[in-house]
């Protein structure tokens, strides 16, 4: 038997989301309607900044809607929390198609409301509005939900897009700083593996784009960055995933900066974000690329510069230990049905997958990390040398 299943879901771009004139946030996707209630999921910060306009926004609609509040960061991205938004559908009494839930909220919300909904009566379907920067360009288009399990990042997770998602970039606002650096992490990651004028918005802009929390400033290009980084990030993640959604093919540029990360995010939970584990990661994994001779240090200059720029930091302790490194690319493995399928960049936005990395490379990769580590002021051609690898700092 072969059954084929067309899937298509819309990220819509929106603004004044909870003026109760814009009618995006109460459509139904599909367009059909059960007379119950919908499950409204916010996260814990959103609820505080937001939750009053939320609830007028559904009363003065005249929506049917309950609410529950969790909490973000993911430590909180648990198999309890899930099964509380299971009972929680339950209690409010979800339909099968009629009364899809609304998770409003960070990656974490999105990926533990996804996961519950993916499995409630098999699946029902949702809608997502991702109010961190990382969950409107990364989160937003993705089709996985998932939560930490046994100390592993999204050990137990599905694949369940949403059919509709809603991105208004004014809820970034309110997002603290070292969040907004951690969401530019993975704009990053798309900039290096596929966009080089995506890379050279954050080169140039990288600060600024924090302090304005990608707002527009003005009516001139170069007040708008956060609109351009925005969208493009966007458009990079969705023609990757477009191509190779149910992630059939193992070789995945997208898992740039997603190889040792992993293992460094979960040990350091939660003093490390998602983000900053992620830019780590790139870092790492450009050096290795470069002491290939395969990126050259002109390149890895500007991507260091770039993280540090963006507020950044383009190493921890972590990356520079050779066992943990080895560890971490080995577990990663066992996620690509034992290949390495290791992205390296070639040039900014130019990248080659790798097979071959031996233990050694890593060791010495590892070293010249825990130099930058110590000594920022290491320069890129020091850190391809062959030489440095052996120097104890
Ligand atoms: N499913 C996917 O493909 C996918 C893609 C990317 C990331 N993720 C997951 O997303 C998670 C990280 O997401 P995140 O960085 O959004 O973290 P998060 O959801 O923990 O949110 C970060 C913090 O910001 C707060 N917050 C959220 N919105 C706010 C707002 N508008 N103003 C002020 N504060 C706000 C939250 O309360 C939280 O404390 C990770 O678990 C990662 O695995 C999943
Ligand atoms: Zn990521």
């Amino acid at each position: 038997m072969k059954a084929v299943k067309e899937i298509s879901y819309e990220i819509v771009e929106t603004s004044n989301i909870f003026d109760p004139r814009n009618p995006e946030l109460g459509k139904i996707p599909g367009g059909r309607r059960c007379p119950g209630s919908r499950l409204v999921v916010m996260d814990e910060s959103v609820d505080r900044l937001f939750g009053s306009r939320v609830r007028k926004y559904f009363q003065f609609n005249g929506i049917a809607v309950k609410y529950l509040t969790l909490a973000g960061g993911d430590e909180h991205k648990t198999v309890d929390q899930m099964l509380r938004v299971a009972s929680r559908l339950t209690e409010v009494g979800t339909d099968r198609v009629g009364t899809p839930p609304i998770a409003i909220g960070g990656g974490v919300v999105q990926d533990v409301v996804g996961m519950a909904a993916s499995l409630y009566r098999r699946g029902v379907p949702y809608v997502r509005v991702p109010t961190t920067l990382l969950g409107q360009i990364d989160g937003s288009v993705s089709a996985k939900t998932g939560v930490n399990y046994e100390g592993c990042r999204n050990r137990l997770g599905t694949f369940a897009p949403p059919p509709r998602t809603l991105i208004d970039r004014s809820l970034i606002a309110t997002l603290p700083e070292r969040q907004v650096r951690s969401g530019l992490g993975e704009a990053l990651k798309m900039a290096l593996i596929k966009d080089p004028y995506l890379f050279t918005l954050l080169e140039e802009y990288g600060g600024q784009l924090v302090a304005d929390r990608l707002q527009d400033t003005g009516t001139a290009a170069a007040s708008r960055p956060g609109r351009e980084v925005t969208r493009r990030a966007i458009t990079a993640m969705a023609e990757e995933l477009q191509k190779n959604l149910w992630e059939s093919d193992l070789k995945r540029i997208v898992d740039y900066g997603h190889t040792f990360s992993p293992i460094v995010e979960m040990t350091a939970l939660p003093e490390l974000f998602h983000g900053e584990a992620v830019a780590m990661d790139c870092v790492f994994s450009a050096v290795l690329a470069a002491r290939r001779g395969l990126l050259p240090p002109e390149q890895l200059r500007r991507i260091i510069a770039t993280v540090r720029g963006i507020g950044l930091a383009p190493t921890h302790s972590m990356f520079g230990d050779a066992d943990v490194m080895n560890q971490a690319l080995t577990d990663t493995m066992r996620h690509r049905d034992n290949h390495q399928y290791l992205t390296l960049l070639r040039n900014i936005g130019d990248t080659v997958f790798a097979d071959d990395i031996t233990e050694e490379e890593i060791r010495a990769t590892a070293r010249a990390i825990d130099r930058l580590h110590h000594h920022p002021e290491t320069n890129a051609a020091d850190l391809c040398s062959t030489r440095l690898a052996g120097t104890p700092h």
